[in-house]
């Protein structure tokens, strides 16, 4: 089985998570579950970041130490992950003893390699990013994230020498195009490095919340260059090669877009200088916006998982993050776009389609499901969809996946429109169209189960099916025929009732 590691960044713990960070964390499972599907050995990591002055900040503000507060608040976003069905494989603290091992095992080799200096720094910081600003990135003389003040900062520090990788980052762009998705960001991220890098400073002395630095432990390591660390840490560098040889460099590490510079530019750099390969491929998305804007404490304007699911429904929320919004575009949230997916998509096509197949099944052939037609106009629909929806899911294209799938859907719905088998008298002509109808939602169910695995797991028992989606074979078990007929077939509830919008 080909192995297949994924992770999302650690999230920052200086605040519970909003649905901003449920939008990676939901798009990185969607695509582990498709990889598990497609039989591959899939190891999906994520977990929070927990270190540097945002967090002891926040910490203080609460009036709590920062182990205190990051206890506190880690098990909040377990919580978050665990009701939206997230199917990661580890959750990694990056205050955990492990960790605080790898990190400095790893900026260990970096040191003996040659490629950490000591140095003065000066300069412009924003503690929202935990970033240094050159004084024509800030904008107005503020953060061009945050838009709040920078401070200036001066510090003896151990620095990275970045500047002397350029050649070698160039060179890793490419020699692979695909490296960093989509294209715009690949671009983005190249053109920083052909424009000269500088070397950054990797060290604070003004905090101790933080991985000491073993050469010099008056130092803790900066809150970013212990972070990145947390993709070895859990997969055994250092400690278990033959694990670490599993699964790296084989890594998909999926990011926001205000974080490329560390993943495309620092994070291979530093793989490089401590000698090991970089990652295999960065996947950038954007933003999840609330009003056109991004979400944060300041602006008032989070809103928490646990909100939208607790009215909604967990399979609708996660479809709606994972369909209206594509990997690298930036998306509007708003309850009005999320009603008006949930009904027309999961109310009005899904639900729909799969409760009048089975109200007819009930009256036309008593609740009994007949066999697909082996040349139902569906069957070369069917094969298209399921052909395009693995290669958008093997691409990091969650959306367009769901998008072909909901063509089958909507084929079968009007397929079924205009041999209306309803109006029929029982025989083969409508055993042939309902069994198709049946078919179609049972390869539905198999492309639909990344996204919305407890439907899909619903409509599979609803048809009279064994075990679960999950338990197949994709592409093999999407080939047409594969609805055996003769089983009980339940209506049962709508799937989803149709809101008002
Ligand atoms: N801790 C760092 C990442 C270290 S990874 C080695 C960090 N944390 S964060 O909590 O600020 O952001 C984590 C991820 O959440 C980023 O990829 C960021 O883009 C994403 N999101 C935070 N708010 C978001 C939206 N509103 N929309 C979509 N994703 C956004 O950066």
């Amino acid at each position: 089985m080909p192995p297949f590691y994924v992770t999302t960044p650690i999230y920052y713990v200086n605040d519970a998570p909003h649905i901003g960070h449920a939008y990676c964390t939901v798009n990185a499972d969607a695509v582990a579950r498709w990889h598990r599907l497609a039989g591959d050995d899939v190891f999906f990591l994520t977990g929070t970041d927990e270190h540097g002055l945002k967090v002891a900040q926040a910490a203080q503000a609460n009036g709590m130490s920062p182990k205190q507060w990051t206890d506190a608040l880690a098990p909040r976003f377990q919580a978050a992950w665990k009701d939206l069905r997230i199917s990661n494989d580890d959750f990694i603290r990056t205050s955990e003893p492990r960790h605080h091992r790898t990190v400095q095992r790893f900026l260990e080799q970096i040191h003996r390699n040659g490629h950490i200096v000591k140095d003065t720094y000066r300069g412009w910081y924003c503690v929202g990013c935990e970033q240094y600003y050159a004084e024509d990135e800030l904008v107005d003389g503020s953060c061009p994230v945050h838009g709040r003040p920078v401070e200036w900062y001066e510090e003896e520090n151990y620095f990275f020498r970045l500047s002397a990788f350029q050649e070698r980052l160039v060179d890793w762009f490419e020699a692979d195009p695909e490296r960093v998705r989509p294209a715009a960001k690949r671009n983005e991220a190249l053109s920083f490095v052909k424009g000269g890098l500088q070397d950054i400073s990797i060290t604070r002395t003004s905090i101790d919340w933080g991985v000491p630095v073993p050469w010099d432990p008056s130092h803790v390591f900066y809150v970013w260059y212990d972070a990145l660390v947390n993709y070895l840490t859990a997969i055994g560098y250092g400690e278990d090669e033959p694990r670490f040889a599993t699964w790296w460099p084989a890594v998909h590490h999926l990011i926001g877009k205000e974080i490329i510079r560390f993943h495309c530019v620092w994070w291979p750099a530093m793989c490089m200088a401590a000698g090991i390969d970089p990652p295999a491929h960065v996947q950038v998305h954007g933003w999840l916006l609330v009003g056109g804007e991004k979400m944060s404490k300041s602006k008032l304007n989070q809103i928490a998982p646990g909100d939208l699911t607790s009215d909604f429904g967990v399979d609708a929320v996660r479809y709606h993050l994972l369909r209206d919004t594509p990997l690298g575009s930036d998306g509007d949230f708003s309850y009005e776009g999320i009603t008006a997916r949930y009904n027309s998509d999961l109310a009005n096509n899904l639900g729909n389609l799969l409760a009048r197949v089975a109200t007819v099944v009930g009256s036309k052939c008593a609740g009994i499901g007949p066999a697909p037609d082996p040349h139902s106009r569906l069957a070369p629909v069917a094969t298209e969809v399921v052909a395009e929806a693995a290669g958008a899911w093997a691409a990091f294209q969650p959306a367009a996946a769901l998008e072909a799938t909901w063509r089958l859907i909507r084929e079968t719905n009007a397929e079924l429109e205009a041999a209306e088998p309803w109006k029929a008298e029982p025989g083969p002509a409508v055993d042939a169209v309902l069994g198709s109808a049946l078919e179609a939602l049972r390869i539905v169910a198999l492309l639909a189960s990344p996204a919305m695995p407890d439907t899909a797991a619903d409509i599979w028992r609803r048809l009279g099916l064994a075990g679960r989606p999950e338990e197949r074979r994709m592409p093999a078990d999407g080939a047409w025929g594969g609805y055996p007929g003769g089983l009980t077939v339940e209506k049962g509830q709508p799937l989803f009732p149709r809101r008002k919008g």
